[in-house]
């Protein structure tokens, strides 16, 4: 089984979360992007999504799903997403596709983060993948040598505008002893809109696939 087939068996699995007549919360990524394309198979069953990013948003209306502004909704139930890193205690790095701050938001409305992903994402200890970081353009040099002082190498993601206009600093060789207690000093840097440690607001649920097949991780 290829990474991709094992990243297309978690997504295809994770519809068994989802409720007739609800509103979906949908990530971004090549995980997500087989998502979407199963749910289009239920489309009809759901109201429709609420995106993380323009790419996914395109993809759901592509399908014909209807994409609400987070704005005018009170509840959602499910949010499903890939991850870059995931550990065991369910924290994880994302923001490899830059969607990391939207991805945040949908996450902090939902009830249930559903996590999914193929088997060479789960890690004992997060840090592997290089931590990325919004930041205001104006702040990215300030950004990066705070960055500096607690223990890392930032990176400016050349040529990348977030959905927000941001940039992205992707942050090598950082110990990540304690992903909440980061998450929080990372974002206490002025400048920082959002840094990829999904830490406080982990998952609730990994679907995880692998060559042996789909596990559900709780
Ligand atoms: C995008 C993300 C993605 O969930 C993460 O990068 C995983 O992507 P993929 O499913 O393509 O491996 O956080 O900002």
């Amino acid at each position: 089984m290829t990474q991709d087939e094992m990243k297309k068996a978690s997504a295809v699995k994770a519809l068994d979360f989802i409720e007739n007549d609800t509103i979906v919360g949908v990530g971004t990524g090549s995980t997500v992007n087989h998502f979407i394309d199963a749910l289009a198979t239920i489309k009809h069953n759901i109201n429709g999504a609420v995106s993380s990013s323009e790419e996914s948003t395109k993809r759901l209306q592509a399908h014909g799903i209807e994409v609400f502004d987070l704005n005018s909704i009170n509840t959602l139930d499910v949010y499903v997403d890939g991850a870059d890193e995931i550990t065991k205690h369910m924290s994880m790095i994302k923001g490899g596709g830059a969607a990391l701050t939207r991805e945040k938001i949908v996450a902090a409305v939902a009830k249930k983060f559903i996590c999914i992903a193929d088997d060479s994402k789960q890690v004992k200890v997060l840090g592997n993948f290089p931590l990325p970081v919004e930041v205001i353009p104006m702040a990215r040099s300030y950004v990066a040598r705070e960055l500096v002082k607690l223990g890392g190498d930032p990176v400016y993601r050349q040529g990348v505008v977030t959905d927000n206009g941001n940039v992205i600093l992707d942050v090598h060789n950082m110990s990540i002893v304690d992903p909440k207690a980061l998450e929080d000093s990372i974002n206490s840097i002025v400048g920082v809109v959002t840094n990829g440690l999904f830490a406080q607001r982990g998952a609730d649920i990994l679907v995880l696939g692998s060559a042996q097949g789909v596990d559900i991780i709780k």
